[in-house]
């Protein structure tokens, strides 16, 4: 079978698309179309895993008092860590937005199913971390294709993780890997955020390589 062939309009496209993709906390309140999510966790689901053990799990935040808790668990999370800065950073750092679980349309927890049999533990035995790290291509690979539908994501990470199975009802094995934010961006934008307002630069590619 032939695959398809990827021009050189599609790679500028794909380039565009990698440089487009923002982290995204100022939403629109307005609601994604129907069965646009569904899409998206489908897409996400062409992500690679180890031993292709495919051990995502999603969980979409229906409950408003659910997402209330939420709110007040990351929160909460972001005044304690505020404590760790000082000075100019200090200041700074009450200025950042680091969530928009208030406006966001929808939000979705994920997490590795730790127990899963799938992918039977091939290419996991030495470093079993692998499988949450598969967790991660998948919320990567969710970040462009909403993108790629005009869509905007956040993650979302100042969060106690031991409070999140409780809190969400869902079974002790699953370890918790992140909290996404999903819907219509505000503003759409080439530059991070925290690059926008200061925080921390983008490190020129070229110093995140060595050669041996
Ligand atoms: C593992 C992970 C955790 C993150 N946690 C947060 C978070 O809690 N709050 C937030 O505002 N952004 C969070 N981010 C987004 C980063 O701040 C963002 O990716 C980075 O500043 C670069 O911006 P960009 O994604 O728009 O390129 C997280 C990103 C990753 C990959």
């Amino acid at each position: 079978m032939t695959g398809p062939v990827f021009d050189a309009a599609f790679r500028d496209q794909l380039d565009c698309l990698l440089a487009w993709r923002r982290d995204v906390r100022h939403f629109q309140t307005r609601n994604m179309p129907d069965g646009l999510l569904d899409t998206l966790l489908e897409a996400a689901c062409h992500g690679p895993s180890v031993g292709n053990a495919q051990p995502w799990r999603f969980v979409r935040i229906r409950s408003p008092e659910r997402r209330a808790a939420l709110i007040a668990e990351v929160d909460t999370q972001k005044r304690a860590a505020g404590e760790a800065y000082s000075g100019d950073h200090k200041a700074l750092y009450e200025t950042l937005k680091l969530h928009g679980l208030r406006e966001a349309p929808e939000i979705v927890a994920v997490f590795c199913d730790e127990q899963s049999e799938t992918g039977h533990g091939l290419g996991r035995a030495t470093m079993p971390e692998t499988l949450c790290w598969s967790v991660v291509t998948a919320v990567q690979t969710l970040w462009l294709s909403a993108r790629a539908h005009g869509i905007g994501m956040g993650w979302v990470s100042i969060i106690n993780p031991a409070g999140m199975n409780a809190m969400l009802d869902v079974p002790a094995h699953w370890r918790f890997i992140a909290l996404l934010c999903l819907g219509y961006p505000e503003r759409e934008t080439d530059t991070p955020e925290l690059v926008r307002h200061g925080w921390q630069d983008r490190l020129p590619p070229t110093t995140t390589r060595l050669e041996r």
